[in-house]
C-alpha cells in the first residue's frame, strides 16, 4: 500500500468527518463524508447529495474526487470515508469504478466512523481486473 502518514491520515479523517457534516442526506438519512489526498499533498472532502428524484443522487466519493478535478488536481493517493455507522462504510460500487480512474491501484481506501474505527483496502482489493483508461487505448 503506498505510504500515507499518520498526521496525513488524520488530516484526511478530519476533513471527512467535516464533509460528513455536510450531508445533504433527507431521504435516506445516511450521512457520508469523504475527504481525498492528492498526490500533491492538498486535501479535498465531498459529502452525499441526494435528490427528491432518488436515482440523481451522488455519493460522498464521488462529489468529493469531482471537488479535486474542479481545483485543478487529477490524482490522489487515498480517499477515506467517513460515517457514523458502527459497521464501517465502504465505497458503492459505482464509487469504486471513480476511484479507479483517479487512484492508483496501491492506493489507500480507509473507512471511519464515529468510534474512530477504521478499515482499509487498496484500490486493487476493492475492485480487481477493473475496467481502466489504459482499456480504452486500443481504440
Ligand atoms: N452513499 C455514499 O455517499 N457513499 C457510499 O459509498 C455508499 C452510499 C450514500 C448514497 C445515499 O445518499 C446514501 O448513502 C444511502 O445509500
Amino acid at each position: 500500500m503506498s505510504n500515507i502518514k499518520d498526521n496525513e491520515i488524520s488530516a484526511l479523517v478530519e476533513a471527512a468527518k467535516d464533509g460528513f457534516a455536510k450531508a445533504y442526506a433527507p431521504y435516506s438519512n445516511f450521512h457520508v463524508g469523504a475527504a481525498a489526498l492528492t498526490t500533491n499533498g492538498n486535501i479535498v472532502k465531498g459529502c452525499n447529495v441526494e435528490n427528491a428524484s432518488y436515482g440523481l443522487t451522488v455519493c460522498a466519493e464521488r462529489n468529493c474526487l469531482a471537488q479535486g478535478v474542479i481545483s485543478g488536481e487529477q490524482a490522489f493517493s487515498a480517499i477515506v470515508i467517513y460515517t457514523n455507522q458502527e459497521k464501517l462504510t465502504p465505497p458503492c460500487g459505482a464509487c469504486r469504478q471513480v476511484i479507479v480512474e483517479f487512484l492508483a491501484p496501491d492506493a489507500l481506501v480507509m473507512a471511519v466512523n464515529h468510534n474512530n474505527d477504521k478499515k482499509q483496502w487498496t484500490v486493487n482489493q476493492l475492485l480487481p481486473d477493473a475496467f481502466t483508461p489504459k482499456d480504452l487505448l486500443e481504440l
